[in-house]
C-alpha cells in the first residue's frame, strides 16, 4: 500500500481542526448549519485497502440449525484508515463486530461478556425475538462489567438485520458497538457477491479520537466528520467486472442520513428492513436512515480497473442538515479481467401478503421542545442536565411515560405525526409493519420494514399485527440522542 499519506493526512487535520476544535469564532463560522445547529464538515480520505468484509463470526455449535456465537464488549484499538488508530467499545475487537450468519429457523446463541467499564445489553434490531431476549432495560437488567449473559433465540425471518446495545445507546453505538446479523432463506436470488456494509460516521477531535460528548450535539443528533464504511474510512470493495453484485447496506449511524448512489449506476433494490420485496425496483439513489437497512444488487459496468465512488448525497432532514455537499462513502473497483457472464435478475421475488384493515389505531405525535433541565432522568445522570433539547411522544418524556396496551394478534394502524421541524426514523421492537401512507399519499410498495423516517412535519401511518411475542416492547427515534432524551416509549401486548 503505498500512497502520500501523510499529505493527504496532514490535509484532512487541518480540516478537521478548522471544522471542530479551532477557537471559537472558526468552529462557529465552519461548523453551523444555517440556523445554528452543529453539522460538521466531512473529512475526504483517498480511499485505501481495508478488511472491506471481515469473515463472519465463527459458529461454535457442530448442530446444523445452531449457531453459537461468542461476543465479548471490550475497549480496543482500531485502525480506521492508514495507520490512523481510535480507542472504540468493540465486540471481540473488531469494528463492526462480528457478523452473525443464519439460516431462517436456526437457534441463534449468543455467549456475551461484557469487559466495558460500564453496564450494557444487546438489542437484535429488527430480529423478530421473544421479549425477553430483545435487549431493551424494560426486559432485561443490564449486564454490568465482568458479567455475563446468554441470548438465545430462533430466527424466523430471512434479511438484513443488526445488533447494538440498548443501554446509553447515544454513546455507546456511537463508540463502536454494532454488528450485522444475516439471515438467508428461501429464494435468494443469484449473484456474483453478496456483503454486508455497515455504515457509520465518527465525530473526531484534532487528535484523531472520539471528540467528547456534548448536550449541543442532541438537536440534530452527533452528526460526524468522517465516514466508515465496515469500520474504515473509504475502503475499496473490489468486485468482477460484469458481474451482478449484492451489498446489504446497515445504518448504524447515530443520526446521519445515507442517500446513497453510485454515479452512472442504477441500484436495483431488492430488500428492506425485513427481507426481500415482491419484485426487485431501480431507483437512482437510495435514502437510509439511521436503524435502517436495504439490500441492493448493482452491476459492474464500466472498464477494466476502473475505481468509481459510492456517495452519500446531499439531504435535508432538517436544522441546516442540507448544507453539506455529497460525500464519498467507499469505492467499488473493478477487476482487469473480461466481463463475466452475470447471473439473471429474477422478476420476482415470493409475494408480501397486504395487511388487511386494522382493529385498533393509534396516533403518536413526535415532538422537541427545549429545556433548562433534564427531561429524563437516571439514563444519563448530570450529563445532559441542564439546558438541552428534550424530546417527546404525546407530551410524554421517556422514561416518564405511560406504556400503550394492545392485545396479542391485533391488526394495529399507527399514525406517527412528526410536529417537529426535522425527519426522525421511528423504530418498533418486536414486529414488522407496512407502511399504508406518507403524508396522506398512499404507498403502493408493499414492504416488510421497522424503521421509516417520518420526514419533518408530516404524517407517516402503518399497519402492524402484533403476533407471536407477547411482552414489553420499545419503540423510538432512532436517531439515538433524541431516543435517550425521550422520544421513546413502550408497547405492552398481553398475552392471550
Ligand atoms: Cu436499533 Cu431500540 O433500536
Ligand atoms: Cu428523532
Amino acid at each position: 500500500m503505498i500512497r502520500p499519506l501523510h499529505f493527504v493526512l496532514a490535509t484532512a487535520v487541518a480540516a478537521l481542526t478548522s471544522a471542530c476544535h479551532g477557537d471559537d469564532m472558526d468552529m462557529d463560522m465552519d461548523g453551523m448549519g444555517h440556523d445554528g445547529m452543529m453539522i460538521p464538515e466531512v473529512l475526504t480520505i483517498p480511499a485505501s485497502e481495508g478488511p472491506f468484509e471481515p469473515a463472519a463470526a465463527p459458529d461454535l455449535d457442530s448442530m446444523p440449525n445452531v449457531v453459537e456465537v461468542d461476543l465479548e464488549a471490550k475497549v480496543s484499538e482500531i485502525e480506521i484508515a492508514p495507520e490512523r488508530w481510535v480507542s472504540m467499545w468493540t465486540y471481540n475487537g473488531q469494528l463492526p463486530g462480528p457478523r452473525i450468519e443464519a439460516s431462517v429457523g436456526d437457534t441463534v446463541r449468543v455467549r456475551f461478556k461484557n469487559s466495558l467499564p460500564e453496564a450494557t445489553t444487546i438489542h437484535w434490531h429488527g430480529v423478530r425475538v421473544p421479549a425477553a431476549m430483545d435487549g431493551a432495560t424494560v426486559v432485561q437488567s443490564p449486564i454490568e462489567p465482568g458479567a455475563e449473559f446468554s441470548y438465545e433465540f430462533v430466527v424466523p425471518d430471512a434479511g438484513t438485520f443488526w445488533y447494538h446495545p440498548h443501554v446509553r445507546s447515544d454513546e455507546q453505538v456511537e463508540r463502536g458497538l454494532y454488528g450485522a446479523f444475516v439471515v438467508r432463506g428461501e429464494g435468494e436470488p443469484a449473484t456474483t457477491t453478496d456483503r454486508t456494509v455497515v455504515l457509520d460516521d465518527l465525530l473526531l477531535d484534532s487528535t484523531w479520537q472520539l471528540s467528547e460528548f456534548d448536550t449541543m450535539q442532541a438537536m440534530v443528533g452527533r452528526q460526524g466528520n468522517l465516514i466508515l464504511a465496515n469500520g474504515w474510512a473509504h475502503p475499496i470493495a473490489h468486485v468482477a467486472r460484469g458481474g451482478l453484485h449484492r451489498f446489504r447496506f446497515i445504518n448504524a449511524a447515530n443520526a446521519r442520513y445515507f442517500r446513497l448512489a453510485l454515479p452512472g449506476h442504477r441500484l436495483i433494490q431488492i430488500g428492506t428492513d425485513g427481507g426481500l420485496l415482491p419484485a426487485p425496483r431501480e431507483v437512482d439513489d437510495l435514502l437510509l436512515v439511521p436503524g435502517e437497512r436495504a439490500d441492493v444488487l448493482v452491476i459492474a459496468a464500466g472498464t477494466a480497473d476502473e475505481a468509481m465512488d459510492w456517495k452519500s448525497l446531499r439531504y435535508d432532514r432538517g436544522h441546516g442538515t442540507g448544507d453539506r455537499p455529497d460525500a464519498v462513502v467507499f469505492q467499488m473497483t473493478n477487476g482487469s479481467d473480461e466481463p463475466i457472464a452475470m447471473p439473471t435478475i429474477p422478476d420476482a421475488f415470493a409475494p408480501i401478503a397486504e395487511l388487511p384493515v386494522a382493529v385498533a389505531g393509534r396516533e403518536l405525535k413526535l415532538e422537541e421542545s427545549m429545556s433548562m433541565s433534564s427531561g429524563g432522568h437516571g439514563a444519563h445522570g448530570s450529563s445532559t442536565s441542564d439546558m438541552g433539547p428534550v424530546f417527546s411522544i404525546n407530551g410524554q418524556v421517556y422514561p416518564d411515560a405511560t406504556p400503550l396496551e394492545a392485545e396479542l394478534d391485533a391488526i394495529e394502524e399507527w399514525s406517527i405525526v412528526n410536529t417537529t421541524e426535522m425527519d426522525h426514523p421511528f423504530h418498533l421492537h418486536g414486529f414488522r409493519f407496512q407502511v399504508v401512507s406518507i403524508d396522506g399519499a398512499a404507498t403502493s410498495l408493499v414492504a416488510w420494514r421497522d424503521t421509516i423516517n417520518i420526514p419533518a412535519e408530516k404524517t407517516v401511518r402503518f399497519r402492524v399485527h402484533l403476533e407471536d411475542h407477547p411482552g414489553t416492547w420499545m419503540f423510538h427515534c432512532h436517531i439515538l440522542e433524541h431516543a435517550e432524551r425521550g422520544m421513546m416509549g413502550e408497547l405492552e401486548v398481553a398475552g392471550p
